[in-house]
């Protein structure tokens, strides 16, 4: 390289260097803009899918919802109930929030209501240990209050994975609140009992809350009934497959 050339690169290289700091000092990290944006966009698209979402087995689901404070009741709760259960249960029993003995256990069903539906289940030899168990709400109310229905909508998401994860044959709904949840129905318990419902394909029925049935044994003929029924269609569908 001539001595001449070297001068001609070293001069384009202090012109460019002086044009680059002019466009510095006039534009600063507007320059950069189109770059931030695109880093902008990326971040909030990460943040809208979380990380939860994209799970495909109920424990890696529950390790990464276990500590949600997405509603006041994060706050309140001693543990989070997720359910319990066979991962690929067939029957899924769905009821509407721990209570005092779930929420201190961690698991669904576990008091006076949890005890009377084991014994409801056996009726029908259905096995508690085969099915998989778990609540609308995986937090308790303070002092059993019903739930609200934002906490219902915020805590439902975690429900449909799980059914999605879990794939059940047959959905059962314990009470009326679940089952107007997961039907999105303001329909009474009188009017839902007694037929088969879907959720998503899934062929569903809705019985009476076992703290019902506690409150009020006249409920417990039917059901009885109910789930006599439930267990027919059961049946019937592991029949066909
Ligand atoms: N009632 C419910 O709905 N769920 C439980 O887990 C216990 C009582
Ligand atoms: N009312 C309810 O909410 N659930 C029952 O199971 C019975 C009456």
């Amino acid at each position: 390289m001539s001595a001449n050339e070297n001068t001609e690169i070293l001069d384009a290289v202090l012109k460019a260097e002086k044009f680059l700091k002019q466009q510095k000092d006039l534009y600063g990290n507007l320059l950069y803009k189109q770059n931030i944006k695109k880093e902008e966009e990326q971040m909030s698209k990460k943040n809208s899918i979380e990380a939860w979402q994209t799970t495909s087995t109920l424990e890696e689901l529950n390790s990464k919802i276990c500590n949600c404070q997405k509603c006041s009741l994060g706050a309140t709760r001693t543990k989070f109930v997720f359910g319990v259960g066979k991962p690929n249960a067939d029957i899924m029993l769905i009821g509407e929030a721990p209570g005092a003995d779930e929420d201190a256990k961690g698991e669904p069903f576990v008091g006076r209501a949890g005890q009377l539906l084991t014994k409801i289940l056996e009726a029908v030899k259905i096995n508690r240990e085969d099915v998989f168990i778990c609540n609308i709400l995986k937090c308790r109310p303070p002092n059993n209050r019903a739930p609200l229905p934002e906490e219902m909508q915020t805590c439902e998401p975690y429900l449909k994975k799980q059914i999605e994860i879990i794939k059940p044959k047959i959905i059962l709904c314990l009470g009326r609140v679940s089952a107007q949840a997961i039907l999105q129905t303001k329909e009474t318990l009188t009017n839902l009992r007694e037929k088969v419902h879907h959720y998503e394909n899934i062929p569903l029925m809705v019985t009476f809350h076992p703290a019902a049935l506690l409150r009020n044994p006249n409920w417990k003929k039917p059901t009885w009934e109910d789930v006599q029924n439930f267990r027919k269609l059961y049946d019937s569908l592991s029949k066909k497959n």
